[in-house]
């Protein structure tokens, strides 16, 4: 189902604390990000995303991924939801499940992931860890497409932070979230506008922002 003319329809998958879904709320509420956020589906009951969504008015999901038989399975149940509320984008905000074809297939090149580092570099969980432990300078954020593959899908947009001299994982962390909170509504108004493009190439693809 298509939404206003303009205005994008989200469905926000979760599992954590939900700071990158406020993010998305308060740029809604502000006028900076032209969407309206459908439905939040968490696979954790305790998540603190939660009771964010539910302050904004947004319908909430649980979905406890323990409770079905694999992943497609769960990933199945995740669709219907997305689809009974007229979902166009999915947003990964802090969602810690790989996904299969079963979601992907369903909403191609149409869901996005925070990553918090800048990738290729640190994939996967505890990337800020990964960052600290190999010592680098410079770390960042990644707003990416999502394929089957495990924070591999092509690139929209990144924003460095320099690690500061003996950094603690917590600081560093927080330091990125501010950055996150900037980076995703800014690259889902760019979405918004039908700025963001995906072109093909003889190897991976890879986008185009116009
Ligand atoms: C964020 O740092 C996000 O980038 C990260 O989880 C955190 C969720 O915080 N995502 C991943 O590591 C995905 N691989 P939030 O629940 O407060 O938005």
């Amino acid at each position: 189902m298509a939404g206003a003319a303009g205005v994008i329809t989200l469905g926000v998958l979760v599992s954590g604390s939900g700071t990158n879904l406020q993010a998305i709320l308060d740029a809604i509420a502000e006028r900076r990000l032209d969407a309206r956020v459908a439905v939040v589906v968490s696979n954790k009951a305790g998540a603190g995303a939660l009771p964010r969504a539910a302050r904004a008015g947004v319908p909430t999901v649980v979905l406890d991924h323990n409770a079905y038989a694999g992943r497609e399975a769960f990933d199945a149940a995740v669709v219907s939801a997305l689809r009974e509320r007229g979902v166009e984008w999915v947003v990964l905000a802090g969602f810690m499940r790989i996904l299969t074809r079963v979601l992907l297939d369903a909403f191609p090149m149409r869901v996005v992931n925070i990553h918090p580092a800048l990738l290729p570099s640190f994939p996967g969980t505890d990337a800020q860890r990964q960052a600290l432990d190999y010592g680098v300078r410079v770390t960042g954020c990644t707003v990416h497409f999502v394929d089957a593959g495990t924070d591999t899908g092509p690139i929209i947009a990144q924003r460095a932070l320099d690690v500061l001299p003996g950094e603690e994982l917590e600081s560093l962390k927080n330091r990125l979230l501010a950055v996150e909170h900037q980076l995703l509504p800014e690259v889902l108004q760019w979405i918004a506008e039908g700025r963001v493009g995906v072109v093909g190439g003889k190897g991976r693809a890879s986008v185009v922002v116009r």
